[in-house]
């Protein structure tokens, strides 16, 4: 007999379903919950929530185990290349060499954006965070391919759309970080690969010859993969939830970059390089900002530090913590900011506070040195987080769209005033 769960509720028994995963997860089904009780159930923050059943990426917490499509992360982050694990989130399988060439060609191809999303850029401050114009750029998409407002398209034209995002969005990106320069936006090379074709439209200047270590370009390749995917997180939750309305996907991209900016979200890659350099400056006292971390009453957070879901480590954060240490030493770069951030781990790791709460520094803990080391400007770290999680986003929303899942919409206790009379102006 198929295992279920009993509730007592007003002296009444019901019984539910109980869902089993692959990986031996289980759920209560309360799908019918209100429909057979008239209770919802309560949950701020989802944090005992599953919104859906997927397929995608699996992750235990407790283990440190993270897998896309069944892959271990450490496996694809040391062979595989970026667009490899774009196509295996995407469609689900790696793709053979074939399969890899045209899916290549067709990101290849649409590296480009329509000429007059330019004057949009520098109609942007140059002060603006790159994060708001990214989102803003992203939607705006959607303008131009006025076709990708139909929800009940062709799988080709989704394709087509989906394409088009991951060959654009380096490219937006990269302009954007160019714009806050003022200068001249690069256009793509299609001669060279995903990353280093990111890489030359950020840092290449029309006046000279421009090449790029290898290392920096493997780096790239490397943490963009670590990004790729991580179940239903803040911003991909934001992907299914805007997707679900059959909003189109160019909003849709959008408002998740929108999520991820939140410094307890992707943001936080930013503020642990700006927290360590404000250690730094601060005479480097690593205990007093514990401390500081710990004190109820300051409201001030070891950035980098603590997961929803892991609560052991973020394997990750050993995968990154091992590049930062490599790509320091073949770039021959030593920085203060990587004996702050390791001192910072040694003495929260040993701490009670810390150990008690299973805090562990989390992927952005890590990368924001490496970011730092191949030359990318602290306020586009998030963007780069961005870049990187695109295929996740996208296969998320393929795969709620072909499970045709319902419009997202949760419930609420409301707690408010109950019905009362309307009190006029001058009576108030
Ligand atoms: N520094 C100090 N205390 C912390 C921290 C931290 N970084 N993170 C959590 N705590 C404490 C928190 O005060 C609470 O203590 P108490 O039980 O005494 O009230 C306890 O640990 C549990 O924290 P929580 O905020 O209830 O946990 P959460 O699951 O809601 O939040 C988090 C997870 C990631 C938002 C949080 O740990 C945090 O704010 N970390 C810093 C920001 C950060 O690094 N975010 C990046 C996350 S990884 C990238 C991504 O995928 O988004």
């Amino acid at each position: 007999m198929s295992e279920v769960a009993k509730i007592e509720l007003d002296g009444k028994q019901y019984e539910f379903p109980v869902i089993t995963g692959t990986e031996n997860e289980k759920a209560i089904d309360i799908s019918k919950l209100r429909d057979t009780t008239g209770y919802v159930t309560l949950d701020t923050g989802y944090k005992n929530t599953g919104a859906t059943k997927s397929s995608i990426t699996f992750l235990d917490g407790e283990e440190g185990i993270l897998r896309y499509r069944g892959y271990p992360i450490e496996e694809l982050a040391e062979k595989a290349t970026f667009l490899e694990v774009a196509y295996l989130l995407i469609y689900g399988e790696l793709p053979t060499q074939a399969q890899l060439d045209s899916f290549t060609n067709s990101i290849t191809k649409h590296t480009l954006v329509h000429e007059d999303m330019k004057q949009f850029f520098e109609a942007f401050p140059a002060k603006a965070h790159p994060m708001g114009v990214l989102s803003a750029m992203v939607c705006s998409l959607s303008t131009f391919y006025p076709e990708s407002l139909d929800p009940n398209r062709s799988a080709e034209a989704k394709d087509l759309t989906m394409h088009r995002l991951l060959a654009k969005l380096p490219t937006l990106a990269a302009w954007s970080y160019k714009n806050a320069m003022r200068h001249p936006f690069m256009y793509p090379k299609n001669n060279f690969d995903y990353c280093k074709n990111f890489l030359y439209m950020m840092f290449a200047m029309p006046t000279e010859e421009y090449d790029v270590d290898p290392v920096v370009v493997s780096a790239l390749n490397k943490l963009l993969i670590l990004h790729a995917d991580h179940e239903q997180n803040c911003s991909t939750s934001t992907v299914r939830i805007v997707g679900s309305s059959q909003a189109n996907l160019y909003a849709t991209i959008s408002a998740g970059i929108s999520a991820l900016w939140g410094p307890l979200h992707g943001g936080a890659n930013q503020e642990v390089i700006e927290m360590l350099e404000k250690i730094h400056h601060d005479g480097g006292d690593v205990d007093k900002w514990v401390a500081k971390a710990k004190d109820k009453e300051d409201p001030f957070r070891l950035m980098g530090f603590g997961h929803r879901v892991y609560k052991n480590f973020d394997p990750r954060a050993k995968i990154i913590k091992k590049a930062c240490d490599d790509i320091l030493e073949k770039l021959g770069i030593v920085d203060p900011m990587l004996d702050i951030a390791k001192k910072l781990e040694r003495v929260a790791l040993e701490d009670e506070y810390f150990k008690a709460r299973n805090l562990y520094p989390n992927v952005d803990f890590y990368s924001g040195i490496i970011y730092k080391a191949l030359g990318i400007p602290t306020e586009m770290f998030t963007v780069m987080f961005a870049i990187g999680r695109l295929p996740g986003w996208i296969s998320q929303w393929k795969e709620m769209t072909e499970n045709k899942e319902p419009i997202g919409r949760p419930r609420q206790i409301y707690t408010g005033e109950t019905t009362r009379n309307f009190v006029d102006i001058t009576a108030r």
